[in-house]
């Protein structure tokens, strides 16, 4: 008799799904500044990194000369996926989709003239200030938005949205669940690190702010509570997780420590959790060499995991 696949043994630790990198590359390419970033991606040719470019709150209408050859040859590795960055807001995210659609396409067509008139390979678009409920018609606006990138760069066209939380609703499956829809919905993005040892606009984290450090009750306990009950299991590998600020100690119960040891604890939980991308960083998304986790710390504990 056959033996039925269904009596496939599941192999405890075994992990289906793989967790990518989501790289927000807010850094000016001088000649060498994206030199770890390269090193990183050479070094781990099995990691997918989706490296999100953003010249000018958007793009540039033309590379200036030293985007040209930086993202050309950081675009040239076969396990990199470079998206372009459009945003919605016209405040700084506290009102979502208010900028005027045509200006959005617009910048969408001027990051697919990237590719055709510089032969950079843009493989999508990040939209940055994505909605987090219905409000202000959001979900008509993401739906076009979405159409118009598949439209200009092809079914194929990579799309994530970053609302960077869940809004606290399960409003937000909306958006996951459009069709064309997002790869990716980066509904978590925060610190690490306590407001008392925050570095500012350094680690954009805001020193004395009030907010929720990640993983202060607990090892995965930031996905669980803020993002698992909202968006639903089956949409974490659509979900992205992204922390910055990891340094000094997140102040919870129990206390973590930035470390790279205990980096590899919480991506751990991360991966296990079947999150679809993810990225530490000791600072924020313009310096990337800081310890406890440079971008090659990163990259090694991710890729030991996936
Ligand atoms: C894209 O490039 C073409 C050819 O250079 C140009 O005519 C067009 O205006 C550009 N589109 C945008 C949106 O900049
Ligand atoms: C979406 O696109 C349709 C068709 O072009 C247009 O009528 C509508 O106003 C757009 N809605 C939003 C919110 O952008
Ligand atoms: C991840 O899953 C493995 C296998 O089930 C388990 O041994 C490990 O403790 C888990 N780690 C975390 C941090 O959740």
């Amino acid at each position: 008799m056959m033996r039925p696949l269904h009596l496939l043994p599941f192999l405890p630790g075994l992990s289906y799904a793989t967790t990518e990198v989501l790289l927000p590359l807010y850094l000016y390419p001088l000649p060498g500044a994206w030199s770890p970033i390269k090193s990183a991606v050479a070094a781990h040719p099995d990691l997918t990194f989706n490296i999100v470019i953003n010249p000018n709150n958007g793009p540039t209408n033309a590379p200036d000369g030293n985007y040209d050859p930086e993202t050309s040859a950081l675009g040239a590795y076969p396990n990199v996926k470079l998206l372009g960055y459009v945003h919605t807001s016209t405040d700084s995210g506290a009102t979502r989709c208010n900028i005027p659609f045509g200006d959005i396409t617009h910048d969408i067509e001027v990051w697919y003239n990237w590719t055709v008139n510089y032969n950079i390979p843009i493989s999508g678009i990040f939209v940055d200030e994505a909605p987090v409920n219905t409000a202000n018609d959001c979900v008509n606006y993401m739906q076009n938005v979405t159409w118009h990138i598949k439209n200009t760069f092809g079914s194929g066209a990579k799309v994530v949205y970053n609302p960077g939380y869940t809004g606290g609703s399960t409003a937000i499956q909306t958006f996951y669940d459009l069709s064309p829809g997002p790869d990716l919905v980066a509904a978590a993005e925060t610190c690490f690190v306590t407001s008392a040892d925050a570095w500012g606009s350094l680690d954009e984290c805001p020193t004395g702010g009030i907010y929720t450090t990640y993983d202060s009750a607990g090892v995965g306990s930031y996905i669980d509570t803020y993002v698992t009950s909202y968006v639903g299991s089956t949409r974490l590998p659509k979900t992205a997780v992204l922390v910055h600020g990891f340094h000094d100690d997140n102040g919870g119960t129990p206390n973590i420590v930035a470390s790279s040891t205990t980096l590899s604890v919480l991506l751990e939980a991360v991966v296990n959790r079947s999150i679809g991308a993810t990225f530490f960083n000791t600072a924020g998304y313009q310096a990337f060499h800081y310890t406890p986790v440079d971008i090659g710390t990163f990259a090694n504990a991710l890729d030991a995991l996936v």
